[in-house]
Parts: C-alpha cells; sequence; structure tokens
C-alpha cells in the first residue's frame, strides 16, 4: 500500500511538471509530516526552491502548484493552505482518512510498502568468538541484528541472517596448548565442559602466553598444526567451537532469535586467492614484509597513510584477510544486493576500510549492491563505565538476561496477587527479555546506553512494560464491549470524526512511512518511538472518546482493533512478544 506521504509526493511532483513545465529531480516535490498538527497533516516545501530557480515570488509559486494539483487530491483534503513564505499545508478530510484506514486494516501488512523487486539482504550480526570474550556488545549486535532481519522479513525481501562466528585465529594454538596439559580429559572427549570453562582456560592460557617464552612456542607451533588441518589440532578445535556454540544458543534461545553460523573458518579456503586477486590487479604494496593495501584517504594519527594488512609477513591471514573473502562471498556467490554488518562503532574505520578495498579492486558497485556498517555505542553500567557484570567478569553474559526476567518476575508478584506460578514465569519470560531489548533498541544506537533493571522495568515512560500494557489496555476494552470482534469487524467501518480518533488515524496510517524510512536509516529508536506515541494518541483518544454503548462503537472498536494490530506488530519488528494480560 502507498504511504499518504508517497501519495502527496507523487501527486505533487506532477502538478509541479504541468505548472512549470519541469521534470526530473527540479519537479520534486519535498512533502514531509506536518510538524504540529494545527496546521495540517502534511505539507510541501519545495515553493522556496522552485522560487529562486525559476525568479518567481514564492507565494506565488505555491498558488500555481495548487492550481494545477489533481482534482482527486483536493478532494481528499478537508483544508489546502499557504501559510508563511510560500509552504502549502494540506488537511486530509475525515472521510478520506477513515476511508484508508479500512484498507489499512484489511491490507496484510497493515499499510507497509512492499518492495517493488524483492532484495537479497544478508544481515551479519551477533558475531561472538569462540572462547574468547563474550561481552554485552555481543548482545548488543543481536538485538539490534535481530530487529533489522525482521524488518526486511517483513517487509518480503529475502533475508540470511547469518553470524560471523570468530572462530579461527592464533587464540586457538594457546587454547589447545594450554588444554592439553590441564584439561587433557576434556580434549578427548572423556568429559564435558561448558562455555564458562573454557573461557577461564582461555584466560589462563592468555597469560601463560604473556609470561612463557616455552609456552608460546609451543602454542605458535599448534596453531601452524592447526591450519595444516593435522588431525589431533583440527578435532580440539571442533569440540572447543562445539562447547561455544552450545553456550551461544542458549542466549539465542532465550533471545528467541535465528541465526545462520558461518564464521571466519568458512572462508579460510578463499584467503589465498583473495590476496592473489589484490596482487594480480597490482594494488598490493609490501610494506615490513606484509602485503598492504594503501587506500586514498585512511590516515594514521600521525598523519601517514594507513594500510589494511591482507597477509602478515609470516604468511598468515588476518581479520582483514577472511573479511575482504567475506564481502567478496557475499556479492558474487550470495548474490547480495544489500549487506549490512552489525558490530560495535569501534570497528567503523576496519568496515569502511575493507568497504574501500571492495570498490577499489572493482568487487563491490554501489549502484549495485547496497552496504552498510551499523555502528553502535558501548554500554555503560549505573556507574557510568563500561559495563561489567558484578563479578566483574563477562562471560556470565546469560546471567545478564535471566536477572531480568527474575526482577520482572518480583514486578509481577506484587502486581497480580492471583497469578499462578506459571502465569507469572510466563509473563516474567515476556517481560524481562522485552525489557532488556527494548531498552537498548529505543536509545539511539550511535548513543552508548546504560544498562539498569530499575529503568527498564518502569510501567512508565518509553519502556517495554508501557507498551505491552498499552497492548493490554487496548484488547481489553475489546473484550469488555459484548460484541464479537468478528461480527464488529465485518458489520463496522473505521469513521474518525473526534480529533483525538483523527491524531490516532492519523499515526496509525504513518505505520508505512515509518519502516521505510527504518529500511533506509537502520535506526530502531525510530520504531520505538513511533510506537510509543502511538501509545499515547490512543490513550488520549480513550480518555476523549467513549467506546461502550455509544452509537460510534462499532467504529471506534474497530479503530481499536486496528491500533492493537499495528502496535503487535511493531513490537514484533522489535523482536518483542507480547502479553494478554498484565
Ligand atoms: N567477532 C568480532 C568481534 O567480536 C565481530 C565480527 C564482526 N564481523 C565481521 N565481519 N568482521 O569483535
Amino acid at each position: 500500500m502507498e504511504t499518504l506521504l508517497a501519495a502527496f509526493q507523487r501527486t505533487l511532483t506532477r502538478s509541479i511538471q504541468d505548472a512549470f513545465d519541469l521534470s526530473g529531480e527540479e519537479a520534486f516535490a519535498d512533502v514531509a509530516p506536518c510538524v504540529q498538527e494545527e496546521f495540517g497533516h502534511y505539507q510541501c516545501n519545495s515553493a522556496l526552491r522552485l522560487s529562486k530557480l525559476l525568479k518567481k515570488n514564492p507565494r506565488q509559486v505555491a498558488e500555481l502548484i495548487i492550481a494545477h494539483l489533481d482534482e482527486g487530491k483536493k478532494a481528499e483534503c478537508s483544508k489546502i493552505e499557504i501559510a508563511g513564505p510560500g509552504f502549502i499545508n494540506f488537511t486530509l478530510n475525515p472521510a478520506y482518512l477513515s476511508e484508508t484506514l479500512n484498507r489499512q486494516l484489511h491490507d496484510l501488512h497493515l499499510g507497509a510498502v512492499r518492495p517493488s523487486k524483492k532484495q537479497r539482504i544478508i544481515v551479519e550480526f551477533s558475531s561472538p568468538n569462540v572462547a574468547k570474550e563474550l561481552h554485552v556488545g555481543h548482545i548488543r549486535s543481536t538485538i539490534i541484528g535481530d530487529c533489522l532481519a525482521r524488518l526486511f522479513e517483513f517487509l518480503g525481501h529475502d533475508v540470511l541472517r547469518l553470524n560471523h562466528i570468530g572462530d579461527w585465529g592464533t587464540q586457538f594454538g594457546m587454547l589447545i596448548t594450554y588444554m592439553k596439559e590441564f584439561a587433557p580429559d576434556v580434549l578427548q572427549g572423556k568429559e564435558e565442559t561448558d562455555l564458562t570453562s573454557l573461557m577461564g582456560w582461555y584466560r589462563s592460557a592468555k597469560k601463560r602466553f604473556d609470561e612463557d617464552p616455552e609456552f608460546k612456542k609451543r602454542s605458535q607451533l599448534q596453531v601452524v598444526q592447526l591450519q595444516a588441518g593435522e588431525k589431533e589440532a583440527a578435532h580440539a578445535w571442533q569440540l572447543i567451537c562445539e562447547v561455544s556454540r552450545r553456550g551461544f544458543q542458549e542466549i539465542y534461545d532465550l533471545l528467541n532469535v535465528k541465526l545462520v553460523e558461518r564464521g571466519e573458518s568458512f572462508y579460510n579456503p578463499y584467503l589465498k586467492e583473495v590476496v592473489e586477486e589484490f596482487e594480480r590487479k597490482g594494488l598490493v604494496e609490501i610494506s615490513d614484509g606484509a602485503k598492504c593495501l594503501f587506500l586514498d584517504g585512511f590516515l594514521n594519527r600521525e598523519g601517514e597513510p594507513f594500510p589494511l594488512m591482507i597477509q602478515k609477513s609470516d604468511g598468515g591471514y588476518n581479520y582483514d584477510t577472511t573479511d575482504l573473502a567475506a564481502i567478496r562471498h557475499r556479492i558474487f556467490d550470495e548474490k547480495a544486493d544489500r549487506i549490512i554488518v552489525v558490530t560495535d562503532s569501534g570497528q567503523s574505520l576496519h568496515f569502511q576500510m575493507i568497504f574501500a578495498a571492495a570498490k577499489k579492486i572493482g568487487w563491490l558497485d554501489s549502484s549495485r549492491t547496497e552496504i552498510d556498517h551499523v555502528g553502535f555505542g558501548l554500554v555503560l553500567g549505573p556507574d557510568g563505565k563500561k559495563f561489567k557484570t558484578r563479578s566483574g567478569e563477562t562471560e556470565k553474559l546469560i546471567d545478564l538476561l535471566t536477572g531480568a526476567v527474575d526482577q520482572a518476575k518480583h514486578i509481577l508478584c506484587e502486581r497480580l496477587p492471583l497469578a499462578t506460578e506459571d502465569e507469572i514465569e510466563e509473563l516474567a519470560q515476556v517481560i524481562g527479555i522485552g525489557a532488556v531489548k527494548y531498552s537498548d533498541l529505543s536509545t539511539h544506537r550511535a548513543r552508548d546506553y546504560t544498562f539498569s533493571y530499575e529503568r527498564m522495568l518502569r510501567f512508565e515512560g518509553n519502556t517495554a512494560v508501557f507498551l505491552l500494557y498499552s497492548f493490554v489496555r487496548i484488547n481489553g476494552i475489546k473484550r469488555k464491549t459484548q460484541a464479537n470482534m468478528d461480527y464488529v469487524l465485518s458489520h463496522h467501518k473505521i469513521d474518525v470524526q473526534h480529533p483525538s480518533e483523527i491524531t490516532l488515524g492519523l499515526h496509525l496510517r504513518r505505520f508505512g512511512e515509518i519502516l521505510e524510512h527504518l529500511s533506509r536509516d537502520l535506526l530502531p529508536n525510530r520504531l520505538c518511538e513511533y510506537l510509543y506515541e502511538l501509545a499515547e494518541k490512543f490513550n488520549a483518544f480513550f480518555r476523549d472518546c467513549r467506546v461502550e454503548g455509544t452509537p460510534e462503537e462499532g467504529s471506534r472498536l474497530v479503530l481499536c482493533e486496528l491500533t492493537s494490530r499495528v502496535l503487535k506488530q511493531g513490537l514484533e519488528i522489535l523482536g518483542l512478544d507480547t502479553v494478554e494480560r498484565l
């Protein structure tokens, strides 16, 4: 379904073309929602620009635009007004708004714009490192990436959710060497272990590696063996990956996130050819024995050229090589139309360089493949410092999530003394996990955000609980009236009249605009704000407009139904489940 904004853009562009005999960019109508509803619903801001172009008075330009406006469009408006230096404000008439809301209700995608061409979109997110360290940043990546993947799935694209796990690298050398000595039974499969133990061994191995030259030498030898595919080493590696995988999966299950694992090791077979291709095209320079790519515009702190190293002097490949192989694979084998990589902002320079290198060698053509690094800020603790769990160790990440569920349980037990244990359990799960996700997503992702159970579980303000509660309330209203909802839906239509109904209706109809915006700037907080405003506008409507037992009951119940569907769908895109009572 076309959005109201796009429809205005389309018809106004046509009237600019007709009025001034313009075409292309020059005729494109700049339309935006009005900031204040008392002025109108949508405004056209093009008269000023056109007045300069055509050397005409802006108000006169505005008048001419209106004079050439399609009659059908005029009929959809109750008021068209020129304001200030030539802004044109449009107010939709309630009958038209009602009609389009009724269409939205019966649209399977609730007014979201379906793409004219289905795109293959890769969203790479989560991407923790095997045995190394799992930090809250990986949870952020998981939550944000899942939301973007859900958005594109909802819009009807073909989405590939990739988990680029750090499952390759020198860390395995020391870990295997260490485990051979201290956990041989585990390596031989005689004893079970878990992610927490692995991380503990990793820390000890690292310490030993830094202090003991003998151990260091053995570890390096182990890496060579692993890379050569030596059987025992390969087996140990597999075991370590499997244990980590199980640990990660626990978190994904709790968050209800689906991912396809395609770690760094997947790209091993391609690394050699990638380097060779760069060499063949004459793009490689040797610097201190290492093969490097010098890309325009990338300088270090001293202002000297800062290269991307694609092969170390000892012949080893690294993170950069893997990422080049990954981008090549995604463009040519996966045939991605769009690639989105979600990591902390600290890696943004790395990705800018990878993208630049892929352009330079000719793999990445921005007219064919759209590519974005979606960065995000740090997670801070209550002390304003980088977040650490209580023990100061990062491996208990799952406790962070279960902690939110426990806190939710406390609150629920107080609020719902009559609920059974099972009910509380189920509600707490939805609310606790929802709260963690929502508090992350509702902050502009570039900003650092403070992790606080107390704040994320508040019942007021822009929180998950407030939205879930609003959802429950709307459904409560539907339940409370005697009417059977199926009957209401087939016998009544939305007919907005009261200003609060119009405000709510207009906001509902903007759902598609928000999703479209989100698909461009990839800022989930936009959708959170939209849903928060939706809940507030619904509350204002419910305060101002009686539903039960009025002549408008039918129409208003349908409006409640549409609100509840849009709210539920919006929450689903954020990755939040809903509940029926609270
Ligand atoms: N494993 C990396 C980390 O924990 C993130 C991977 C990001 N993705 C990539 N293609 N390099 O920092």
